[in-house]
């Protein structure tokens, strides 16, 4: 890896939103070019490939066709081939030369939430890896990685509080969700959480492209979750929210502990302890993932086995 100078990532689904959150560590803290693909668009795509590139293929299952095909693709390229992959044994493992296994353990359930998690914790890992320990956020985030686990049983402990939240937008049709930096990535999962489960129409959104377009849609029918966590860009969030609102659009907000400034411009709020930006996606994801699904019992429909899935 010390002599790749581009990584290109393909992934379906939940595992591409990883991806993303892989894009930005690895860019962040190896300082390595990373490009993030859908799967099924990089079998087609004709683009230059070269030998100093390698392929990180990303799957829960290991048994995603178009991951699988991807995998194929570059087979003939001499490139190096990788995986971070949740089922031991699976194909896309097998595919690849090296990779990481999550260990996750079965996901038995059709919308990946335990595998997310762990993807985004792997490729920290590897970041982490490919970084130096002389790089200012190396120590920080090994010690944020390790306090993880108490933050999410936090999470955990509340999800009365989520479920109170998420009982007063069950009735929705549409939901936007929104996030900068490392809570885009999030803001993209948190949507397909929510339609995969509780078929409702879901968007996810980079904050900042509101006013390019999404903004037509709001209105009092048309609520939004933003993730609002965390310097540097929380006041830009927050001007995102202030446009939303003023176009009477029901604004739920996932907010870091202690930020009650937020209050005055939010419907709900979902409090989360305080986290390195680097390693939000890990614990928001949990939020995300706990909203959709109390709004889909709710709504009386099967979580673990989402219609037209499989
Ligand atoms: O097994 P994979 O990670 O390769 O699956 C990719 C997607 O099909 C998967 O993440 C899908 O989006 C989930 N149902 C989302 O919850």
């Amino acid at each position: 890896l010390k002599f790749i100078d581009r990584l290109v990532i393909v992934a379906c689904g939940t595992s591409y939103y990883a991806g993303l959150v892989g894009e930005y560590l690895i860019e962040e803290l190896a300082g390595i070019p990373v490009e993030v693909q859908f799967a099924s668009e990089f079998k087609y795509r004709k683009e230059p490939f070269s030998r100093s590139t390698a392929l990180l293929a990303i799957s829960q299952s290991g048994e995603t066709a178009d991951t699988i095909a991807a995998l194929k693709k570059v087979e003939d390229y001499g490139v190096l081939r990788l995986g971070v992959v949740n089922a031991v044994g699976s194909t896309i493992a097998r595919l690849t030369d090296a990779g990481v296994y999550c260990h996750a353990g079965p996901e038995k359930a059709v919308a990946s939430t335990k595998a997310f998690i762990a993807q985004v914790s792997v490729l920290a890992q590897i970041a982490l890896s490919l970084s130096s320990p002389s790089n200012k956020l190396f120590k920080p985030l090994l010690q944020e990685l390790n306090d993880l686990p108490a933050k999410a049983q936090q999470i955990l402990d509340q999800s009365g509080t989520i479920q109170q939240v998420a009982l007063k937008y069950k009735d929705y049709r549409d939901f936007l969700f929104i996030g900068r930096g490392y809570s885009f990535p999030t803001a993209l999962e948190g949507a397909l959480k929510l339609k995969e489960v509780s078929y409702i129409h879901a968007e996810g959104y980079a904050a900042g492209e509101m006013k390019h377009g999404p903004l037509a849609m709001i209105d009092e029918n048309f609520p939004t979750f933003a993730i609002a966590t965390g310097e540097p860009l929380f006041e830009k969030t927050v001007s995102n929210i202030q446009e939303i609102r003023a176009r009477k659009g029901p604004v739920v907000a996932l907010a870091t502990e202690g930020k009650t400034s937020i209050e005055e411009f939010c419907d709900d709020i979902i409090y989360v302890p305080g986290v390195i930006e680097e390693l939000q996606p890990i614990l928001h994801g949990i939020v995300t993932q706990l909203f959709a699904y109390y709004i889909a019992v709710a709504r009386g429909f099967d979580v673990d086995r989402p219609r037209n899935l499989a």
